[in-house]
């Protein structure tokens, strides 16, 4: 399984790999948007540099098959660990096609339907997003989907996007996502229940009465 961070601020990005197991980022363009610099390149590079080895999801934006491709060979030449986010209309169903052929590695977004999902890895797509909280505003079973795609095919990764809380990552993975992409707000929100920390801050009296307040490493 895997977890990416949805999101290109960088100080949430460098605050998550000292915490999480991140397997990669994703970006889209309202991500990029959000974040300060207006220099797209110069920021597709410091993320690249933050997170090193790990795969970096960009998307293109072109309106066109073309466009898209070739925006997607442009950015698959900055880092060998580029993924080129395409959405799965029908121009970009023919992009991701194209690009796969070429090598290049393609994560299919935007899917809101199983035929989206089954379309695009046939098309090549490594990663399939499907967008849960989305479709679940607009009344569609993200469940169902993932389920339906996921049982289906056999060369790409449902990769759950779109989430706005843990339970919706938690019925992603149950209902078949082998990935999910996240923004590292939602884990720190999903970490802070009380009831953890009044079961941690127990067990560090309970220590501190008995052993006087050393540590561990001052004992062993
Ligand atoms: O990667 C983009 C996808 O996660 C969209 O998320 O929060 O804009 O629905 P959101």
């Amino acid at each position: 399984m895997e977890l990416l961070l949805d999101t290109a601020n960088l100080e949430k990005i460098r605050g998550a790999l000292d915490k999480y197991p991140v397997s990669g980022v994703t970006t889209n363009p309202s991500i990029l948007g959000k974040e300060g610099s207006a220099d797209f390149i110069s920021t597709i590079n410091s993320i690249l540099e933050e997170i090193g080895t790990l795969p970096l999801h960009v998307q293109v934006v072109g309106k066109t098959k073309d466009e898209m491709v070739g925006e997607g060979l442009s950015l698959s030449k900055l880092s060998r660990n580029i993924y080129v986010k395409v959405p799965v209309t029908k121009d970009g169903l023919g992009a991701i096609k194209e690009l796969s052929k070429a090598g290049v590695k393609v994560t299919a977004t935007a899917i809101y339907s199983s035929i989206q999902g089954i379309l695009a890895s046939i098309a090549g797509a490594r990663y399939l997003a499907v967008y849960c909280n989305r479709m679940e505003g607009s009344g569609i079973d993200y469940e169902n989907v993932i389920d339906e795609i996921s049982s289906t095919v056999k060369d790409s990764v449902v990769l759950g996007a779109s989430f706005k809380n843990a339970g919706q990552v938690v019925k992603a993975f149950y209902a078949g996502a082998r990935a999910v992409t996240v923004d590292p707000g939602l884990l720190d929100s999903a970490l802070s229940s009380p009831l953890i920390e009044s079961a941690v801050g127990a067990f560090r009296s309970d220590w501190d009465e008995k052993y006087g307040g050393r540590s561990i490493s001052e004992l062993v």
